[in-house]
């Protein structure tokens, strides 16, 4: 029997990305879009889970669970549980649960992140464990990384159990230091409109891990911990002690920090006119310095941007999922009807095309 529902969120970063293992500055929003869990302890030590979306269950006991001994979904439902265990020193139990999500799958709009985080915010309170929400996310975060195998940051769980609607989370990822951001542009006549390309993303795990070895590289060359700790100037002259590729990648990851910090201050001054540039700048970034887009991104960018959108950039990781456009109401399904013309004029699949809102994080629903 479940015990209690919990839902967390999706997100979409507004602009901050790939600076989040680089110590730097990230402002997602959470999306009305949720991983949806009901759960309920169990008298002895399996983990039994059903996905509505996922052909296969999961059924284990509580202490085959750890780095590399489940894969799959269950990897980062039942991860958090062994990532939880460890982090609140709770016994735990055995538990079991069914799950679903409306976040789409390889979009770029964190899927992983918001089943971590149901289930780590559902797992908290069953076992009464109680940690705050940072160390959650960090629950979450330990699952996808050392269970699921993926070399994530800490930004998407951060979003998912920290948001709150009508906000953007602007986080310190040195300090974890968090603002909430009235950012509700809709009010301003601006809609947040994603264009979901629906290429399959492609050994994305592997040039993630190789983006931020080079980061990390980069930094150790430029004598920083971390490329947070570099100005333009500074990485301008010291440019000689770096080959091209890691310039190019370290100029991306200190200009996007800066662009965060201006997206930021014009959010706090009422200012919407700039934003649109920041993001396209962002995007341009990524592409050329980062070399995280693809041909499907940049072509759903340039259609927004020809159509009037105020800016546009990919999202989340790269290599596939989604394109953020801002994009003046009174032209919006012009833009999305732009998008869903230009893709398959181009060769590629019609995109999805829908709205988001700023919404709130991770909570019990029932
Ligand atoms: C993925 C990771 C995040 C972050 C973004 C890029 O979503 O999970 O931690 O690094 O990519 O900004």
């Amino acid at each position: 029997m479940p015990e209690g529902v919990w839902a967390a969120p999706g997100r979409v970063n507004l602009i901050g990305e790939h600076t989040d293992y680089n110590d730097g500055f990230v402002l997602p929003i959470a999306i009305d879009r949720h991983a949806v869990v009901a759960l309920g302890t169990r008298p002895d030590d399996r983990i039994r889970l059903w996905s509505l979306e996922e052909a296969d269950p999961v059924d284990v006991s509580f202490d085959e669970v750890g780095p590399g001994t489940i894969h799959g979904w269950g990897a980062y439902a039942a991860g958090v549980a062994w990532a939880l265990r460890r982090a609140s020193g709770s016994p735990g139990s055995g538990f079991e649960g069914v799950v679903t999500s409306s976040v789409p799958i390889g979009a770029g709009l964190s899927s992983s992140a918001a089943l971590g985080s149901a289930f780590a915010s559902g797992l908290a309170e069953l076992w009464d464990a109680h940690l705050d929400p940072i160390a959650l996310a960090r629950v979450a975060q330990r699952a996808e990384v050392e269970v699921a195998g993926v070399p994530c940051g800490l930004m998407d769980q951060m979003a998912s159990i920290l948001c709150r609607s009508g906000h953007a989370l602007f986080v310190d990822m040195r300090t974890l230091s968090i603002d909430h951001i009235p950012a509700d542009l809709t009010a301003t006549g601006v809609e947040l409109l994603i264009i979901r390309t629906m290429a399959p993303r492609r050994l994305v795990e592997g040039r993630y891990a190789d983006r931020r070895a080079e980061c990390d590289s980069a930094a150790l060359a430029l004598g920083v911990d971390a490329l947070r700790d570099v100005s333009l100037d500074r990485l301008e002259r010291a440019a000689g002690r770096l080959d091209a590729r890691r310039y190019r990648r370290a100029r991306h990851v200190v200009t996007e920090n800066a662009r965060v910090l201006a997206f930021v201050q014009d959010l706090r001054g009422g200012r919407a006119d700039g934003l649109g540039s920041l993001l396209t700048a962002s995007h341009r970034s990524l592409r050329d310095d980062f070399e995280v887009s693809t041909p499907e991104l940049d072509t759903a960018v340039e259609a927004a941007l020809s159509t009037g959108a105020l800016g546009a950039r990919m999202i989340g990781a790269g290599f596939g999922g989604s394109v953020l456009a801002l994009a003046p109401r009174t032209i919006a399904g012009r833009i999305a009807a732009a998008a869903t013309t230009s893709l398959p004029e181009h060769g590629f699949a019609a995109p999805d095309v829908f709205t988001v809102t700023p919404a709130g994080g991770s909570r019990r629903v029932g």
